[in-house]
């Protein structure tokens, strides 16, 4: 198992780094490339471990995908350019490839056989098998298609109407690629708005898909066309330093090419309630996914309450936001986040546990967390794991800490932001 020992140096950061390609994005730009007609260009692709899974996988499917620094060279031919693989697919540690795979798989003549790490075996799929059953697919796995492994066999697929049970981007998208493929117009209606880049990206292959409020609708047989995308930076993995700049002290950042797609930014939304001093440059790209530049100082927080619909544009930013609580005055709510609890940790459970080791006052409630605010952190030894953001929220914390702390799996970093310490040490250095 490797170990990193992170020095506690209480150095200030300073400076600025172009923060890696949205992970959301990549996979999607993957996706809508091998099942449109022609010739997709990505650029800025994030080569993180998860979309290099998605990237295997269609692959595997039979489509040919050049990548190269960061370059995506794609030629589709259609969904029915899909042809049946002789090997597993291995999603990895990738809940959004193996959930919108499904949704595509759902409506291919064929049969598939999907695997994943330890974890994506713990992790819920009824939540995607049961609506793909319903609209004609024929699947199968561990625990009645609960868990992988899972099997699936496509084939003619009926529109359905589908109120989600979650708030849940992964299920919404995947019933939405499985809409497209289907028989008359697939309706689904959200509990709460989630990331809507699916969306976002099937006008961009000259498709149509029909938002009014909490409805989606979407008709099948429209034929995708390939288009250029552009991969803006992940907010999620510009979510580290922003924490990192507000907290540590005497520090000025600035962090270029975030993504600001509203549908993500509700961490924005809670620093700047806490008092967080931050300043947003957004750019005038005429992409379909707006971005723009990020300025953080260090700034006196304050604690506050999370809850009801922001919390499906933050949810990934949760670990981060609680450490960042437990450096405010007075206590942080967060509340309504039992969804925390199958992501690729227990996340509720996992921050908690590591971040009482380094003294943080932070309890778990039932469907999230009570941070009491004001916690002095000292060194220890703490594990991520193997959930890259519990990891990239402990190596924020430990330039918190008072001593020296030892980090457990830090490879599981490589999942979303591959040159994370490269950045931290850039910014520790000037
Ligand atoms: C994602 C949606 C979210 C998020 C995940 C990526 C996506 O999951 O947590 O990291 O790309 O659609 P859920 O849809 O399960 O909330």
């Amino acid at each position: 198992m490797t170990l990193l020992e992170l020095k506690s140096n209480k150095h200030k950061l300073t400076g600025e780094i172009i923060i890696p390609g949205d992970k959301s994005i990549s996979h999607r730009s993957v996706m809508f490339g091998s099942i449109a007609h022609g010739e997709t260009i990505v650029s800025n692709f994030l080569p993180g471990d998860d979309c290099l899974s998605t990237i295997s996988c269609f692959r595997k499917l039979g489509v040919t995908i050049e990548e190269e620094n960061h370059r995506l060279r794609i030629i589709g031919n259609g969904f029915e350019g899909l042809s049946e693989p002789n090997e597993i697919l291995d999603v990895g540690n990738s809940g959004t490839t193996i959930r919108l795979l499904m949704g595509i798989l759902a409506g291919r003549p064929f049969y598939t056989s999907i695997i994943g790490d330890h974890s994506i075996g713990k992790r819920p799929m009824t939540r995607v098998t049961d609506p793909l059953a319903k609209m004609g697919a024929i699947i199968d796995g561990r625990q009645n298609a609960k868990y992988t492994p899972i099997s699936i066999r496509g084939g003619e697929l009926n529109a359905i109407n589908y109120r989600l049970p979650v708030a849940s981007a992964q299920v919404k998208s995947s019933i939405i690629l499985a809409g497209l493929q289907a028989n008359g117009e697939t309706v689904i209606e959200e509990p709460a708005e989630t990331r809507d880049h699916t969306e976002r990206m099937i006008r961009q292959f000259g498709a149509e898909i029909i938002k009014e409020n909490r409805l989606i609708k979407v008709k099948g047989g429209q034929k995708l066309s390939a288009a250029a995308v552009h991969v803006p930076g992940d907010i999620s993995s510009a979510a580290f330093f922003l924490a990192a700049g507000v907290t540590v002290s005497g520090s000025s950042i600035v962090l270029k090419n975030v993504g600001l797609n509203p549908t993500r930014t509700g961490m924005i939304e809670v620093m700047k309630r806490m008092g967080a001093e931050l300043k947003i440059f957004e750019y005038d790209n005429g992409s379909f996914e707006p971005a723009g530049d990020i300025v953080v100082k260090t700034s006196n927080l304050k604690g506050t309450v999370i809850e009801g619909d922001i919390i499906p544009t933050l949810i990934d930013e949760i670990p981060i936001i609680a450490l960042m609580a437990t450096q405010a005055d007075g206590p942080t709510i967060i509340r309504n986040a039992e969804e925390l609890k199958v992501k690729e940790t227990n996340r509720i459970d996992t921050v908690v546990l590591e971040l009482q080791k380094l003294g943080a006052a932070i309890e778990a409630t039932e469907d999230g967390m009570l941070i009491h605010g004001n916690s002095k952190l000292h060194g220890g030894s703490v594990s991520s794991h193997g959930d890259h953001r519990i990891g990239m929220m402990l190596a924020i914390a430990a330039l918190l800490c008072d001593g020296e702390v030892a980090l457990e799996q830090p490879e599981a970093i490589s999942v979303s932001y591959p040159n994370f310490f490269t950045h931290l040490n850039h910014l520790l250095s000037e």
